[in-house]
């Protein structure tokens, strides 16, 4: 027996550490780095709540669950990541504010679609079915630049609270999105209907969590915008609304205040006219700055929606 390896006694004081060199080995060093920290900061918690056997099976059934709720068009895992605020963390992290940037937040779940290519001034609302809005911005870098030609890719719920995915069948088909390009100035415009609060999806594990924590489901109202162009830093944002109901409490901790803009009332015959909306309606201007990433065009890692 002496000359045999010492077998690898586990002893709950030192598992972390027992468990960490096991991945001592691990050739790619942030996955290793990554694989250790996670599996020091497991242990720590489950010494520190004092999981129990029961507790860690219900943990592995939630989790189980949570995996076989999703879908090509459901995906409960980033609603739980979303819920738990570690969705919102890694974005913030991932994009610094400052420098008069614009702030970034989730993507959500919703963007698993590919927007509908349209004109400038064109309308995303395809049913007429909420109060009609204009939406106004300009693309400009950190240096007041206009980013010319800048995609700005667009999403939202309807009146109902639904986004088109969640009604196939029942309204058009990429219904409230649209992928508009921004003119030579940086600037774009469009119609829309003013945006209304809405649930999350409660029917899986992740509302169940909510609802026996006290948790709401509910999102401030918001229009999603991703912009994208060569040689800048893909930004994924909202536009909230002022005023809207959860801008203090959104569920999945989306809100930055610089993101709440007011969309006011403007009683003015001739620019309705001019924009094919009725008189008064609601407008909405959002200025976005981005960062040139300094790489060449394309590199960006994010991808869209199919
Ligand atoms: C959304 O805004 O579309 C969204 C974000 C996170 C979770 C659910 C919905
Ligand atoms: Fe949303």
């Amino acid at each position: 027996m002496a000359d045999q390896a010492p077998a690898m006694s586990f002893d709950a004081q030192r598992s972390a550490q027992i468990v960490a060199d096991s991945f001592s080995g691990t050739p790619d060093e942030r996955l290793r780095e990554i694989l250790t920290s996670l599996v020091r900061h497991v242990h720590a918690f489950v010494k520190d709540v004092g999981l129990t056997v029961e507790e860690w099976e219900q943990g592995i059934r939630f989790l189980t669950e949570t995996g076989q709720k999703c879908t090509d068009t459901r995906q409960e895992f980033i609603l739980l990541s979303d819920v738990l605020g570690v969705s919102m963390l890694v974005e913030t992290l991932a994009n610094p504010a400052g420098g008069g940037l614009t702030e970034s937040t989730v993507e959500g779940p919703f963007h698993v679609v590919a927007s509908p290519p349209r004109r400038l001034g064109d309308t995303i609302d395809e049913r007429g079915s909420g109060e009609p809005c204009l939406v106004t911005g300009r693309v400009m870098d950190e240096d007041g630049r206009p980013v010319a030609g800048a995609s700005v890719d667009v999403w939202q719920a309807d009146a109902d609270g639904f986004y088109d995915v969640q009604r196939p069948g029942e309204v058009p088909d990429r219904n409230l999105r649209g992928l508009f390009t921004a003119d030579g100035d940086g600037r774009f415009w469009f119609r829309s209907i003013v945006p209304r609060y809405y649930p999350i999806p409660t029917d899986g594990p992740v509302g169940r969590l909510l609802k026996i924590t006290g948790r709401h489901p509910y999102r401030a109202a918001h229009i999603h915008l991703q912009v994208r162009a060569p040689g800048i830093r893909t930004l994924t944002t909202h536009l909230f609304v002022a005023g809207s109901p959860y801008l203090d409490s959104d569920a999945v901790f989306g809100v930055k205040e610089s993101l709440v803009h007011d969309f006011a009332t403007v009683d003015d015959p001739a620019r309705a006219a001019e924009h094919g909306l009725p008189n008064p309606f609601r407008w909405v201007d959002f200025p976005i700055t981005v960062r040139r990433s300094g790489a060449p065009a394309g590199s960006d890692a994010r991808q869209g929606p199919a």
